[in-house]
């Protein structure tokens, strides 16, 4: 009976031993498997962190690699991944655009200080000359002078107002007010302005301008402005005996115009950079002290607020024709009717 009952306990001490091990296997399984799930996941934490470190030693101008790998599709760190890739894609985007916001910020610093030096050194000089030549000087050089100095003040007024418009159409600081007008009748006005300047010059003023054409929706103001630039640069640039004309006709749902003149064109060269601000294309014969090339970079940027293009066409030795629209204004809407109905609807109650 002893004999049996201790091959009982050796018996249950086996299966007790076995069933040890497998507990303790299934321990170090799960340990193993736990430590496993850990190092996947930390590796990736740790190749997230390494790419945000790159990302930030690369002064936020590099998108970094994608070199996290992927987990199963959806779980956390995926999408920290995905939101900071996300982010740093953005990042760049932002720092780039500051960056070249700000090189043109110091481009044009730079460009406005050297147009505004030339005329005020120019105007010192002949000044100090006055003051001290005084008694020196003929009548008619002390007078010369003057007008030297004053046309160069005068050039010196127009740059800074043009300057400060251009600044502020670009940061759209300008309130456009679109309302219907006729662009026949602003042609005329605007025309009209030049006829003294363009018959002293020995140039037609010529103009194709229905009265049936239908009003546009824009802001008069400023369509003005684009008007008179276009229009004193194709005088300035025709010589004696030339042609400009402001052309309106009816374009689909736009009135479309043109302005024409027979100068001396524009090199094809120089074609893509006369919107520039301060580009003064060369052999366009013009006198170059009366402008401070900022009037197409303001007429391209006031067209721009209205949705439409400025665009040239020049063939050198022939001339040169800017063109753009302007959307229609919707018909006015018959407003008897429901007025009529008004009346009908209180007479009846
Ligand atoms: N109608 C034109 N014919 C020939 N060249 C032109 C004409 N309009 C503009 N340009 C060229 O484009 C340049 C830029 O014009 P703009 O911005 O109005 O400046 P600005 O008139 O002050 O020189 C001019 O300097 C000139 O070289
Ligand atoms: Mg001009």
């Amino acid at each position: 009976e002893e004999y049996t009952s201790a091959l009982r306990l050796v018996g249950q001490s086996r299966t007790l031993r076995s069933s040890a091990w497998g507990v303790g296997l299934l321990i170090a399984l799960a340990l193993g498997a736990a430590l496993l799930i850990v190092h996947w996941l930390t590796r990736r934490l740790t190749r997230l962190a390494e790419e945000m470190d790159a990302f930030r030693e690369s002064d936020f101008s590099q998108t970094p690699g994608l070199t996290c790998p992927a987990g199963p599709p959806g779980d956390e760190i995926d999408t920290l991944g995905l939101t900071f890739r996300d982010m740093s894609r953005r990042i760049v985007e932002q720092i780039g655009r500051l960056r070249e916001v700000d090189r043109l910020r110091r481009e044009l610093v730079a460009n406005v200080s050297h147009d505004l030096r030339t005329p005020m050194a120019s105007i010192h000089g002949y000044l100090e000359t006055l003051l001290l030549k005084d008694s020196a000087l003929a009548p008619g050089d002390r007078r010369r002078y003057l007008e030297v100095a004053l046309k160069h003040s005068e050039g010196l007024r127009t740059m800074v107002s043009e300057l400060f418009d251009l600044a502020k159409l670009e940061a759209r600081e300008v309130e456009v007010r679109f309302e219907p007008f006729s662009l026949c009748e602003l042609g005329q006005d605007v025309l009209q302005r030049f006829e003294l300047p363009a018959t002293d010059k020995g140039v037609d003023l010529h103009r194709e301008l229905s009265s049936s054409l239908p009003m546009v929706t824009a802001d008069i103001r400023l369509i003005e402005r684009v008007l008179v630039n276009l229009i004193d640069n194709a005088v300035r640039h025709t010589s004696e005996g030339g042609r400009v004309s402001l052309v309106c006709h009816l374009d689909g749902e736009a009135v479309l115009v043109q302005v024409t003149d027979t100068g001396p064109g524009i090199p094809a060269l120089e074609l893509s950079r006369i919107f520039e601000r301060f580009y003064q294309a060369r052999g366009t014969g013009a006198d170059a002290e009366e402008g401070a090339g900022l009037g197409l970079a303001i007429a391209k940027r006031i067209l721009e607020l209205h949705d439409s293009v400025l665009s040239v066409r020049s063939v050198p030795g022939e001339g040169t024709s800017f063109v753009f629209t302007l959307r229609i204004a919707e018909p006015a809407q018959p407003r008897e009717l429901p007025q009529a109905s008004v009346l009908t609807e209180k007479a009846a109650g």
